[in-house]
């Protein structure tokens, strides 16, 4: 089956052509970044109008690459949500009027499902698994029993980690968004130099919480401010990664330990963190699990990545209509509920 999915949820426009849910015909994705870099965030509105001016060039780049006509498409896949509405509709818009045109059949799939099964494109796991799904909006645990069984185990009661690498990164200057500079900043610095809280680390529960981090950070850049330099720049950023690192990797062992699980999925665009994957891979070592790790080409915001939850509704006959809508706030365990 020849499945095309279009992506718009926040700030980037994508669109691929997958094949059976497995094959990846083709994974075009543009970036907004340089439209919101100045403002320092996402601009809802800013992006809605991109996503408008992108949405058929991608989708054309899409089906040239894969080197398929209009015509070998049997069905479409889109982002429901959450996301930002506005942003949202454009892909599910164009969704609902090619499969009407068509005549194929359209599947809504929710965006943290699509980050979730990404490592089944490349090395499957088998069911059930641990996935920890950390981007720019979301920081949670799940346990996942098979597609459309997920459960929450934890998740975070204020900043997503991409958030806190986002605000991190523009308080150091360097730019949006920051997760990327903050990593290769990292690598640079000392990870001791500076001890940042480890929120709720020690709790025991699954929750997150990274406000205290970020906070932190601002209170010791605004203290020392005069006095930066860029090895204490690299240092900050070094000690913020190594806090963000050790919760996230801990938390998350923990929670496989008590679900009894053994495989893990890191998931979201956090997830191409090198020292997250480093620090993750020598720990799940020692505890003798596995860990998946998506490429970072299928780590952050991309339509390929919802190619396998499409050709499962598609097979399974879970269509939409043109009643669908986007939906900004929706819980992943709500899915085939709301
Ligand atoms: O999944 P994603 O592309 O979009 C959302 O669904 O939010 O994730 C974007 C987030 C941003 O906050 C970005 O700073 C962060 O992922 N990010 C990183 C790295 N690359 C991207 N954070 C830490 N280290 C990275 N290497
Ligand atoms: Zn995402």
């Amino acid at each position: 089956m020849l499945t095309l999915c279009i992506e718009s949820s926040c700030d980037e426009t994508a669109a691929a052509v997958i094949r059976d849910g497995r094959n990846i015909l083709s994974n075009i994705v543009a970036s907004q970044v340089d439209v919101h870099a100045r403002y320092g965030g996402v601009v809802p509105e800013l992006a809605s109008r991109k996503h408008v001016e992108a949405v058929s060039v991608v989708i054309n780049a899409a089906l040239e690459e894969a080197g398929v006509s209009l015509s070998e498409i049997e069905g479409i896949g889109v982002t429901r949500g959450p996301g930002l509405i506005g942003a949202l509709l454009v892909g599910i818009s164009t969704a609902k009027a090619m499969a009407w045109a068509l005549d194929i059949p359209l599947v809504a799939v929710h965006h943290m499902e699509g980050h979730i099964l990404a490592p089944f494109l490349e090395d499957p796991p088998e069911f059930p698994f641990l996935a920890l799904a950390v981007s720019g909006g979301h920081t949670h645990l799940y346990r996942v029993d098979g597609i459309g069984h997920y459960r929450i185990i934890g998740q975070t009661l204020d900043d997503a980690a991409g958030e806190a690498y986002d605000k991190v990164a523009k308080l150091l200057g360097l730019g949006y968004p920051g997760g990327a500079l903050i990593d290769k900043l990292a690598g640079q610095g000392r990870p001791d130099a500076i001890v940042f809280p480890r929120p709720m680390l020690h709790r025991p529960n699954f929750d997150f919480s990274f406000s205290g981090i970020k906070t932190a950070a601002l209170q010791y850049v605004e203290k020392v401010d005069k006095e930066i330099d860029d090895q204490h720049r690299a240092d900050i950023a070094a000690s913020f990664q190594e806090a963000m690192v050790e919760v996230l990797t801990l938390k998350t062992l923990r929670a496989a330990t008590q679900e009894g699980l053994e495989r893990i999925v890191v998931a979201g665009g956090v997830a191409c963190n090198s020292g997250l994957r480093r620090r993750f891979q020598e720990l799940a070592g020692k505890q003798g699990g596995r860990i998946y790790f998506p490429s970072p080409s299928l780590c952050g915001d991309n339509a390929a990545m919802l190619g396998v939850p499409a050709n499962y509704y598609l097979e399974h006959g879970q269509h939409a209509d043109t009643k669908l809508n986007a939906i900004s706030s929706w819980p992943l365990d709500m899915v085939g509920v709301i």
